[in-house]
């Protein structure tokens, strides 16, 4: 209707004639049609539809935190972190960590859904995870992935970019969550976003660096650092192009639990320099520049403060959002033998599952194990690099064995891992 013209219009429901002077006096007015609801009848509805649905969603919400009570108990720190030790071997502190951290964190839902008088807030703890390649933090988070009952997604950082690069804008990690959610807004709302390899989008002029070239890195911070803080994020549905009227889902991130990990590469050197610049008597001086130090690495990256990952290249905002800092440790040669053979999911219990489909019992003497070990230290990839060098042993016994259907036996002696010995076949 033009501003300034003042007409009159009956309301389709009240019946009211209503003089209008400007749209507020009748909100919904259709011409085509003549349907029109003044903003009396309008202040009615809406006042139904807030005290209907408050007495609806009250009793949502308490049936909602009767089931955390069940989650909650089934949930207790103790029992993740032993569900934890059957994959993980090792990183005590981190599962110890991680374990009270979804504790806490259903916790806190529970706490949100009851109404609570005293006006008292539970804040997030949002975790960030430190620790060298291949140690276990992307396992340890895929592990929790798996037992726990609210969604949860994992994110790689490296992948984001700020709006305008190529690239996934940092929405992406929110979109995961709400599929991971089943595309259920309000259970996304109050799950985990993992972000992996977080070290990535450090500001590439941070110390560790001497490039000043930064492809939106900082951007990308300060685009997660509103995640962070709790806001509303907007994204299209998966497979849809980006356009001004693209239908857009909204989560708030108010609850979600950010847990963040890296490996920080070089993040040691950062630690020694102010330890010595502090005067600290630590005394490490040249040797941190020995990457097989490995004691003398741990201890320093257990000394991690938060104005070292500044000088990383992380903002301090993002830094004051993660309060809990982790630290995962080097795994020496007899964590990688136990890596081999004592995780539901270790790689020779895999392999000898496998063998077995063929009626082949496959032993790996104990020589051999530690041969693995010791060139998985060597490649420097920490358990990363177990399973590739098996394989290797492995591939020409997977080959040759389903030749025949008879019982046999395979011997993998230390010989065949370092030297490239054919492994033993025997009849049983
Ligand atoms: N502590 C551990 N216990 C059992 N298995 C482990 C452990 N650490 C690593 N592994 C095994 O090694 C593989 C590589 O580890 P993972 O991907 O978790 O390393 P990461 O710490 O994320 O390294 P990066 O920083 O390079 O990403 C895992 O798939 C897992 O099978
Ligand atoms: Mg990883």
């Amino acid at each position: 209707m033009p501003n300034n013209e003042v007409m009159q219009q009956r309301c389709s429901l009240c019946k009211r004639v209503i003089t209008i002077r400007d749209q507020y006096d009748m909100p919904i007015y259709d011409p085509q049609s003549g349907f029109a609801l003044c903003k009396n009848c309008i202040r009615e509805i809406n006042h139904f539809l807030d005290e209907h649905e408050s007495e609806e969603t009250v009793e949502k919400k308490k049936d909602f935190a009767l089931t955390l009570d069940d989650t909650l108990t089934k949930n207790k720190p103790h029992i993740i972190k032993e569900y934890l030790d059957e994959y993980i071997i090792k990183q005590e502190h981190a599962k110890k960590i991680l374990s009270v951290a979804v504790y806490n964190h259903y916790k806190r839902m529970k706490y949100g859904y009851l109404n609570h008088e005293d006006g008292t807030e539970i804040e997030k703890s949002n975790v960030i995870m430190l620790g060298p390649s291949g140690c276990g933090k992307t396992a340890l988070l895929s592990h929790l992935s798996t037992l726990l009952d609210i969604p949860f997604a994992v994110t790689d950082s490296s992948s984001l970019t700020e709006a305008g690069f190529v690239g996934a804008d940092v929405e992406v990690a929110v979109r995961n969550l709400y599929y991971a959610a089943d595309k259920d807004i309000e259970k996304a709302e109050h799950g985990i976003i993992y972000l992996d390899e977080f070290d990535k989008i450090a500001r590439k002029s941070g110390e560790n660096n001497s490039i000043t070239a930064d492809p939106g890195h900082e951007g990308v911070q300060q685009a997660l650092l509103k995640m962070l803080e709790g806001s509303v994020v907007e994204f299209t549905a998966r497979g849809q192009r980006k356009h001004p009227e693209a239908p857009t889902i909204k989560v708030d991130t108010k609850n979600i639990l950010f847990i963040v990990g890296g490996a920080f590469v070089g993040i040691e050197k950062v630690i020694a320099k102010r330890l010595q610049d502090s005067g600290s008597a630590i005394g490490f001086g040249a040797s941190i520049e020995s990457k097989d130090d490995k004691p003398k690495f741990d201890d320093l990256i257990r000394k991690v403060r938060p104005e070292d990952l500044m000088k990383y290249g992380i903002i301090p905002e993002i830094i004051g959002r993660l309060p809990v800092i982790c630290t995962l440790e080097t795994l020496d040669e007899d964590a990688l033998l136990r890596i081999l053979t004592e995780p539901k999911n270790a790689p020779v219990k895999q392999y000898e599952k496998l063998l077995a489909m063929d009626h082949v019992t496959l032993i790996f003497e104990e020589g051999a194990l530690r041969a693995v070990a010791q060139k998985a230290i060597e490649r420097k990839t920490g358990a990363r690099s177990l399973k590739g060098i098996i394989e290797d042993t492995m591939l020409d016994v997977m080959f040759d064995i389903p030749r025949s259907d008879e019982p046999r036996k395979v011997i993998i002696t230390a010989d065949c891992i370092r030297n490239g010995e054919v492994p033993k076949i025997e009849k049983l």
